[in-house]
């Protein structure tokens, strides 16, 4: 399966840029799931609650969805995509993931950051992860990495890959837990992160890229620069992420105890 990451800075506000700028770069080449950064299509600074609920979509029916659907079909693609998601009075830094048969699932970012507090409500759902025709796939956004719970209920609940759209500020914290989360539970993770700088609101942000793709012994599959717009897609197997044991005695899985830890 040939699963990939796109970098690039999105430009806050300009929804219809940012959208035709990630199509336009996963058309550059060819992948069977495209993971994009988190609020790849809005920007992430936001200033205030009425601006990001003007610039939020309702998922599915929302425009950013339509056309990442459309795509998809297409493409014969799925795609999972951060986004600014309206639903009534509410609003969730959320990801959509959409296949060549429709619109597959949402997911809510349950551990927010910064300034998010502010504007987005938590996320509300259960980790839950999708079939992609007989591989699991598990969403988690950017802050979620510092939440081991988030990747490993997705890796109990039988995750194969972890998409990881990410507008990472902290630099180099994000790949190491990546890489750390890819390891321990014995799966693939593809993390987008984004590139750039926001100024807004008297605050300024640097996005560190490195977006990445690790196998489940946590070795880097292929990793983007610190600042450069580009796509990094890899063949992987999946089927290798089934496998839990890291020595002949030692299975990650089998081996835990959770009578003991008394959560
Ligand atoms: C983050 O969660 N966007 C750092």
């Amino acid at each position: 399966m040939r699963v990939g990451y796109v970098q690039f800075a999105p430009r806050f506000g300009e929804v219809k840029r940012n959208v035709g700028k990630a199509i336009a770069l996963m058309e550059s080449e060819k992948a069977e799931l495209w993971v994009l950064p988190e609020l790849f299509s809005t920007g992430y600074l936001f200033v205030s609650r009425e601006e990001l609920r003007e610039l939020a979509e309702e998922v599915p029916d929302g425009p950013t969805t339509r056309t990442l659907l459309e795509f998809a079909r297409a493409q014969g693609v799925t795609v999972v995509a951060g986004i600014a998601e309206r639903a009534g009075e509410k609003v969730y830094n959320a990801a959509v993931v959409v296949g060549p048969g429709g619109f597959l699932a949402r997911y809510r970012k349950l551990h927010l950051f910064g300034k998010e507090k502010l504007w987005f409500d938590p996320g509300d759902l259960p980790l839950e992860p999708v079939d992609l025709g007989g591989v699991k796939v598990g969403v988690m956004i950017c802050f979620d990495h510092f939440f081991p719970e988030t990747a490993r209920t997705l890796a109990l609940k039988g995750a194969q890959i972890l998409c990881h759209p990410a507008n990472l500020v902290l630099p180099g914290m994000g790949q190491l837990s990546m890489r750390v989360r890819a390891m321990e539970n014995r799966l693939f993770t593809v993390t987008a992160n984004r590139i750039g700088r926001e100024a807004r609101g008297g605050d300024e942000l640097r996005f560190t890229g490195e977006s990445q793709i690790v196998a489940p012994d946590g070795a880097v599959l292929r990793r983007a620069s610190p600042d450069g717009e580009e796509v990094g897609v890899v063949e992987i197997d999946p089927g290798k992420a089934l496998d839990k044991r890291i020595t002949r005695y030692n299975d990650l899985f089998a081996d835990r105890r959770p009578e003991f830890y008394g959560l």
